[in-house]
C-alpha cells in the first residue's frame, strides 16, 4: 500500500474518531430505544397507528365498563377497562379481551388538584403456573411506598368522601359510557372527562379549560401479562411480536448488542411494557424528567435526531452535554408551564422509561414508554408552576432543612491521601482566610475499597482527625461508601450470610465484578432488614467517634445505579432478583434511592437522631429529596460542562430535588485559571457547592492557585468568602423549599410564567437565587454579556457594586441589555423592591459565624418599597426546629424610609442577633447607596426603625 495514502487514511479515521467521541460515542454501551424490545414494541404500534388518520377498529381499544364502576372509598373510582383487540386466528377474526382494574384517586387531603389514575393487571395467578415460586410474576406496583412520603396520601379523609350522586354520567345508552363526567365535591376546580368512544380518552378540565389529554393518539398500549402458549394469539394486528417471548432478562444479560439479538428465552416473563400518550394543551414548554445532560426545556425528540429521553439510572462514563443521554438519576416528573396555568406529571414507575416530546403550536405532545410495572399516573395542576411543585411535594416530600454548615464550602477530590493530607489542606485554608466547612475522603481511604476500613497506616487515628476537624470551628469530614463489596470480607460476608444480597435468576448471591473484583450488593430493597444491617455497618464504624461524642462524619453514596463493570450498560442484569422476588427491571431507578435512605437513616440511629445527617447520592429518584443531596457527576473541566451544569441543576429543581450542584472546577481535566475562576463564581450560587477532581487531576485547591497565581487564587477566595457572606441568605431558601419544594435555584420563568417572550422559557444560562438574578460567565475572556432583565420587574440594581443600575419599563418588550464583564465578578443584579442580607465578617466556618451580626441590603423599587421578606433562624444543626418549635421567622418590610422589623414566630432564647449595617440602596437614576454603620437592630424583635 502506498504509504503516504496509509497515513492519510490514518489521520482521516483519527479525525472521525476525535469528531465522534467529542459527541456521544463514550455512551456507545447504552441501548437505544429501538434496540429495546419492549421499546421497539411500542415504537412499532406507533408506526402503524400513525398510517390512520382516525381510530380503526382493528387498533387496540381501550374502555371502561359501567356495570364495574365503583365509587366506595375516599375519593376513588374504581372499576374495570376492557382491552379489547383483533386477533387472526386460524383464518378466522376474533376480539380478545382482557380486563385492567383501574383507580381514579382524588386528593382528599386538602385543596391541591391531585389525580391519580392507575391501571393494575390481574391475570398474575395464571401466568404463576410454570414460574419458580421465588420470582414475582405480578407487575410491580408498589412503587409508590418509595416515592410518597406518606404511601397512604390517597387513602385518607373519609368524612371528604365524593359522592356518588356529584358524579354525573352521560351515557348514549346502558351498555356502553360515552362520556363520564367527574367532579370531585372538594376539588371544585377540576373536572374529568371520560370517553370511551372510539376508544379511551381522559381529559382532564382546569377552571373549565382543558388542560390535559390521556391516549388523544390512542398509543395506549398496556401490554397485558400472557403465558408462553398464548405468546401469538393475544397480539393484536398492530402489535409487533418482535421479542415477544425472546427473553427480555436475558436480552439485557448480554454484553454485545450483536449478541443481543440471538438470545432466546429461559423465563417466561414476557413482555410487560406500557405506551401512553399525554397531551399538554396550550402548553408549550416542557421540563423536567431529570437527569439529563443539554436544555433546560426539554428538546424536541420525536422524529427528530435525538433519542427519546431515556430515564434509566446509569453510571454514564465521560457523558457528553451535546445530547439528552440518561445520567444517574431519574425522576419521572415532567412539568408543563402555560400563561395562567401549570400541570405536573409523575409517572410512577422505575423502570427503564423513554419519553418523547413533540411542539405543535401550542401544544406538547409526549409519548412515554415504561418496560413494566404499572401505570401509575399523577396529575398535578394548579395556576402556577410554584403551586404545582408545591402539590408535587406534598405527595413526595420536601428537602428537610440541612445542615447550616453544609451549605458552606466543600474542598474534595479522589483522593486526599491521609488524615495528615486533610489537616495540612486545612491549614492553608486558615492562613488564607478561606472559609470551609466540609472535606471529603473518595475511595482510597479504605483498605482495596472494602467500604467500613481504613488504610491504617494513613488514617491511624480516625476519631483524633474527627475531632481536630470538630474542635476548629466544627468542621467536617465525608466518606465515600459505594455499594459494590468486594468478596471475602467481613462486610460482604455479613451480607452473603444475611441471606440480604441481590440474588441472580436462580436465587443464587449475585457477584459480579466491579471497581475491585468479585463482588456482592446488599439489597437495600428489602427495606426493613436492609436497612438494620446497613445501620449496624456504619454503627460499628463510627463506633469510636460516637463514644468520643463525635458526630461530625457524614457519608457519600455513589456508584449507586448501581454501577458494575464489565456489564453491557455498566448496571445490574435486569433479570437479578430482589428478595422480594421482582427482577431488578422492575425497579432498576429505585436502587440508588433506596440506599442512600438506608444511609440517611443509619446515620441519624448512629448519631442518636439530634443531628441532622448529611448524605449525598449519585442516584436518584422521585422522593429522593427527603434524605439526600446530589450532584451532576462525572463533568469535565470545560466550558460547555460548565454551562451545562446550569441547566441541569434548574431540571433538578423542578422536579422536586433541589440540593443539588456539580463538581468545581470540573472532574476529568485541569481546567485553566480563568475557568477555575468562572466556575468558582457561578458556584457561590449552586445549593450544593463542592470542589472535587479525578484522582489524575492536578491537585487545585483554593491556596495552591493563590500560589501559583495570586490574581486568580484570590478570585477563589472572594467567591469563596462570598458564599459565606449569603450563607444565611441561601439557608433562607432552603427553609422555603423545605416547605414549599420550591426550587433554589429558579428558572427565569419562575417569576414571568405570564411573559409573551418566549426567550424567558429557555434561557437557562441565567437564574434566581432569591431576589438575586445571576448571570454567570461561561466562555473565556468575556468583556460583556447580554443578560436578560425580566418583566416582573422594573429597576435591577448591580449587587457587585451597589450603584449601577438597569432601569426598564415592565411593558418593554426588548429586555436584553449588554453588560459589562470584569474578571472579578459575574453579572448579578438584585430586583428593585428586595431584601439582600449577608454575614460580612470572614471566619473560618459557617459555625464560627453563628452569632455574627447581619448587614441588610435594601433594595427600594422605584417607589422607594421593600416587600416583605423573611429571615429564618435556627440552630442549624439539630432537629430542635421541629420538635420544640427552636426556630425565629422575622419578616422585614421597608417603606417610607422605615425599616419594620415583625417577628412572626419565635421559641429561640439563644443569644439575639441584629443588624448592624444598612446599605441603602438608592433607586433615583444618578442616586448612589447609603452605608449606615454600628447598628444594633434586634432582629429578634418587634422593632422600627427610621433611616435619615
Ligand atoms: C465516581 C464518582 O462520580 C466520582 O465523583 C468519584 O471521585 C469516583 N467515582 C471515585 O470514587
Amino acid at each position: 500500500m502506498n504509504e503516504f495514502l496509509g497515513l492519510k487514511g490514518i489521520v482521516f479515521v483519527v479525525t472521525l474518531f476525535q469528531l465522534f467521541a467529542s459527541s456521544s460515542a463514550h455512551l456507545n454501551y447504552l441501548r437505544k430505544c429501538e434496540d429495546k424490545p419492549h421499546c421497539h414494541r411500542q415504537m412499532h404500534y406507533r408506526a402503524s397507528i400513525e398510517n390512520f388518520t382516525e381510530f380503526d377498529s382493528s387498533l387496540i381499544k381501550y374502555s371502561m365498563i359501567p356495570s364495574s364502576l365503583s365509587f366506595s372509598e375516599a375519593g376513588k373510582l374504581s372499576g374495570l377497562i376492557a382491552k379489547s383487540f383483533k386477533v387472526e386466528k386460524e383464518n378466522e377474526t376474533i376480539y380478545q379481551n382482557i380486563s385492567l382494574p383501574f383507580e381514579f384517586h382524588f386528593n382528599s387531603n386538602n385543596d391541591f388538584n391531585t389525580v391519580r389514575f392507575l391501571i393494575k393487571e390481574d391475570r398474575e395467578s395464571e401466568m404463576k403456573k410454570n414460574l419458580p415460586e421465588y420470582v414475582q410474576i405480578s407487575r410491580y406496583n408498589e412503587t409508590y411506598t418509595h416515592t410518597f412520603k406518606n404511601p397512604l396520601y390517597f387513602e385518607k379523609n373519609e368524612d371528604t368522601m365524593i359522592l356518588d350522586s356529584e358524579i354525573d354520567f352521560e351515557y348514549e345508552d346502558s351498555e356502553e359510557i360515552k362520556t363520564l363526567v367527574i367532579n370531585a365535591r372538594n376539588l371544585p376546580n377540576i373536572k374529568l372527562k371520560i370517553t370511551n368512544l372510539p376508544t379511551l380518552k381522559i381529559e382532564y378540565f382546569y377552571k373549565e379549560k382543558s388542560v390535559l389529554v390521556i391516549n388523544e393518539e390512542n398509543l395506549l398500549n398496556y401490554e397485558h401479562l400472557r403465558s408462553q402458549k398464548d405468546k401469538k394469539d393475544n397480539l393484536s394486528q398492530h402489535e409487533s411480536f418482535f421479542g415477544a417471548f425472546r427473553s427480555d432478562s436475558d436480552f439485557y444479560n448480554s454484553y454485545t448488542q450483536s449478541e443481543m439479538f440471538f438470545q432466546r428465552e429461559n423465563y417466561i416473563f414476557g413482555p410487560q411494557s406500557i405506551g401512553l400518550d399525554i397531551k399538554f394543551l396550550n402548553i408549550a414548554n416542557l421540563y423536567g424528567i431529570p437527569e439529563h445532560p443539554g436544555s433546560l426545556r426539554l428538546l424536541e425528540t420525536w422524529d427528530t435526531e435525538l433519542q427519546p429521553y431515556r430515564l434509566f439510572n446509569i453510571d454514564a462514563f465521560e457523558h457528553s452535554v451535546l445530547n439528552n443521554d440518561p445520567l444517574y438519576g431519574s425522576i419521572p416528573f415532567m412539568l408543563g408551564v402555560a400563561e395562567d396555568y401549570s400541570v405536573g406529571v409523575l409517572n410512577n414507575n422505575p423502570s427503564d422509561t423513554d419519553v418523547d416530546v413533540k411542539y405543535n403550536k401550542n401544544d406538547s405532545l409526549t409519548h412515554w414508554i415504561m418496560e413494566t410495572g404499572v401505570l401509575d399516573l399523577i396529575v398535578f395542576i394548579e395556576d402556577s408552576p410554584a403551586s404545582v411543585l408545591k402539590s408535587y411535594t406534598d405527595l413526595t416530600g420536601t428537602i428537610e432543612l440541612p445542615l447550616l454548615s453544609t451549605l458552606g464550602y466543600h474542598q474534595s477530590r479522589w483522593s486526599y491521601e491521609s488524615s495528615l493530607d486533610i489537616l495540612n489542606i486545612n491549614e492553608h485554608f486558615k492562613k488564607n482566610e478561606i472559609p470551609v466547612d466540609f472535606f471529603w475522603l473518595d475511595v482510597d481511604y479504605t483498605d482495596d475499597r472494602k467500604y467500613f476500613t481504613w488504610v491504617e497506616k494513613a488514617f491511624p487515628n480516625v476519631t483524633d482527625l474527627l475531632f481536630k476537624l470538630d474542635q476548629d470551628g466544627k468542621k467536617n469530614l465525608v466518606t465515600n461508601i459505594d455499594p459494590y463489596m468486594k468478596l471475602h470480607y467481613f462486610i460482604s460476608d455479613r451480607i452473603e450470610d444475611s441471606g440480604l444480597a441481590i440474588k441472580d435468576h436462580k436465587m443464587n448471591n449475585f457477584v459480579a465484578d466491579s471497581w475491585t473484583g468479585e463482588s456482592v450488593w446488599l439489597d437495600f430493597l428489602m427495606t426493613e432488614e436492609s436497612q438494620k444491617l446497613w445501620q449496624q455497618f456504619y454503627e460499628e464504624f463510627l463506633e469510636s467517634a460516637t463514644v468520643a461524642g463525635l458526630n461530625n462524619l457524614h457519608a457519600w453514596n455513589n456508584m449507586n445505579e448501581p454501577s458494575l463493570f464489565k456489564k453491557f450498560e455498566r448496571t445490574f442484569p435486569l433479570n437479578v432478583l430482589h428478595n422480594n422476588g421482582f427482577e431488578h427491571r422492575s425497579v432498576h431507578n429505585l436502587y440508588g434511592k433506596a440506599m442512600h435512605e438506608a444511609t440517611h437513616k443509619s446515620l441519624m440511629e448512629t448519631y442518636g437522631g439530634d443531628k441532622r445527617p448529611f448524605v449525598l447520592s449519585r442516584s436518584f429518584f422521585a422522593g429522593s429529596q427527603r434524605t439526600a443531596a446530589s450532584w451532576t457527576g462525572d463533568n469535565f473541566a470545560t466550558w460547555d460542562h460548565l454551562k451545562n451544569s446550569i441547566p441541569m441543576i434548574l431540571n433538578n429543581g423542578l422536579a422536586g430535588m433541589p440540593n443539588t450542584g456539580a463538581d468545581v472546577a470540573g472532574f476529568y481535566g485541569n481546567p485553566n485559571e480563568e475557568l477555575i475562576v468562572r466556575w468558582y463564581q457561578l458556584a457561590v450560587f449552586y445549593p450544593f457547592f463542592r470542589a472535587h477532581a479525578h484522582l489524575e487531576a492536578s491537585r487545585r485547591e483554593p491556596h495552591l492557585i493563590i500560589e501559583k497565581s495570586p490574581k486568580y487564587g484570590n478570585l477563589v477566595k472572594d467567591s469563596i468568602q462570598l458564599r459565606y457572606k449569603l450563607i444565611n441568605y441561601i439557608y433562607n431558601e432552603f427553609e422555603k423549599s423545605s416547605l414549599t419544594g420550591e426550587p433554589i435555584m429558579k428558572p427565569l420563568f419562575w417569576k414571568n410564567q405570564n411573559s409573551n417572550n418566549s426567550d424567558v422559557f429557555t434561557i437557562q444560562d441565567q437564574f434566581y437565587l432569591g431576589d438575586l438574578i445571576v448571570k454567570p460567565i461561561t466562555t473565556s475572556r468575556s468583556k460583556n454579556v447580554k443578560m436578560y432583565f425580566p418583566e416582573n420587574n422594573d429597576l435591577y440594581y448591580n449587587f457587585n457594586n451597589f450603584d449601577d443600575k438597569i432601569e426598564i419599563e415592565k411593558s418593554l418588550k426588548n429586555r436584553y441589555v449588554s453588560v459589562e464583564v470584569a474578571l472579578d465578578y459575574i453579572p448579578t443584579y438584585i430586583e428593585g423592591g428586595s431584601f439582600v442580607y449577608l454575614k460580612e465578617k470572614i471566619r473560618r466556618s459557617s459555625t464560627a459565624m453563628k452569632y455574627d451580626n447581619y448587614t441588610l441590603i435594601i433594595a427600594p423599587d422605584k417607589g422607594g418599597l421593600v416587600k416583605e421578606t423573611q429571615i429564618y433562624y435556627d440552630d442549624g444543626n439539630s432537629y430542635e426546629y421541629k420538635t420544640s418549635q427552636k426556630f425565629v421567622t422575622t419578616i422585614m418590610s421597608f417603606k417610607k424610609n422605615t425599616l419594620e422589623i415583625n417577628v412572626k414566630v419565635s421559641n429561640m432564647n439563644e443569644t439575639p442577633q441584629y443588624i448592624e449595617k444598612i446599605i441603602l440602596l438608592n433607586p433615583s437614576h444618578e442616586g448612589h447607596h447609603k452605608v449606615i454603620e454600628n447598628l444594633e437592630i434586634p432582629l429578634f424583635k418587634n422593632t422600627s426603625f427610621e433611616l435619615l
